[in-house]
């Protein structure tokens, strides 16, 4: 733990005493009306028990105290990610991704529609129902800005068409298309020349295993 992190933790502890005993004070106030409602009305009284509640009623506030200025350390427990660790982004990471300039486009600040970029180690899955934005919100614009070697898998061509020029810039761009669904000149390679090369038997047990 940090020590900033501590310095949190020894700040929140004191208000949350504070706000639990405030609740631990109309608990007891509540038990002691209750006790007292009953002994009006129902004309019941029992001396221990009267005893017993006014003990509870007394610590109650000292006890819900306590247990508040702990909370304030157990929730800080990190939770397990056993089970996943996936979760929405908080206010103050989404400003951290709208003013930075580095990592892929992931789509906008919904208050503020500044762009939001992330250059983090976890990876990136889009989903969304076809005809969506997925190509035009994410994957185009990333294409065009990504200073980075990409491949990209694209069964439909529209990223080779949309795309194949402008990423000249960053370097070459090699399109294999054997479909022909992009309409560009797609790579090959010659089957005779490999056949006799060293890496065709590498080649053709990978072909096997596919
Ligand atoms: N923000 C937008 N403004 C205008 N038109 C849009 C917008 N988003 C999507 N479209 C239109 O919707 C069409 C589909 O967008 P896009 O190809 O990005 O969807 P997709 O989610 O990639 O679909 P698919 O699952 O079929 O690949 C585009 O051709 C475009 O005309
Ligand atoms: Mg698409």
């Amino acid at each position: 733990m940090t020590f900033s992190r501590f310095l949190k933790l020894v700040i929140k502890a004191p208000v949350l005493a504070v706000g639990c005993a405030i609740v631990g004070v109309l608990f007891s106030a509540l038990l002691l009306l209750t006790t007292f409602l009953i002994h009006l009305i129902g004309g019941l009284e029992h001396g221990q028990i009267s005893q017993l509640v006014q003990v509870i009623a007394k610590h109650l506030p000292l006890v819900f105290a306590v247990g508040g200025s702990l909370s304030a350390f157990m929730t800080d427990v990190p939770i397990s990610s056993v089970f996943g660790s996936a979760r929405w982004a908080t206010g103050r990471e989404l400003q951290k991704l709208s003013t930075t300039d580095d990592g892929l486009l992931i789509g906008r600040d919904p208050e503020t529609d500044a762009l939001l970029r992330y250059d983090g180690p976890a990876h990136l899955l889009t989903m969304a129902p076809t005809r969506t934005g997925k190509g035009v919100g994410v994957i185009i614009p990333n294409l065009l800005t990504a200073e980075r070697s990409v491949i990209c898998v694209d069964p439909k061509g529209e990223n080779a068409r949309i795309n194949g020029r402008a990423r000249e810039q960053f370097g070459p761009v090699h399109i294999l298309d054997p479909s022909g669904v992009t309409g560009e000149h797609s790579l090959s390679f010659q089957s005779p020349r490999y056949a006799r090369s060293r890496r065709a038997r590498y080649g053709g047990r990978c072909q096997y295993a596919g």
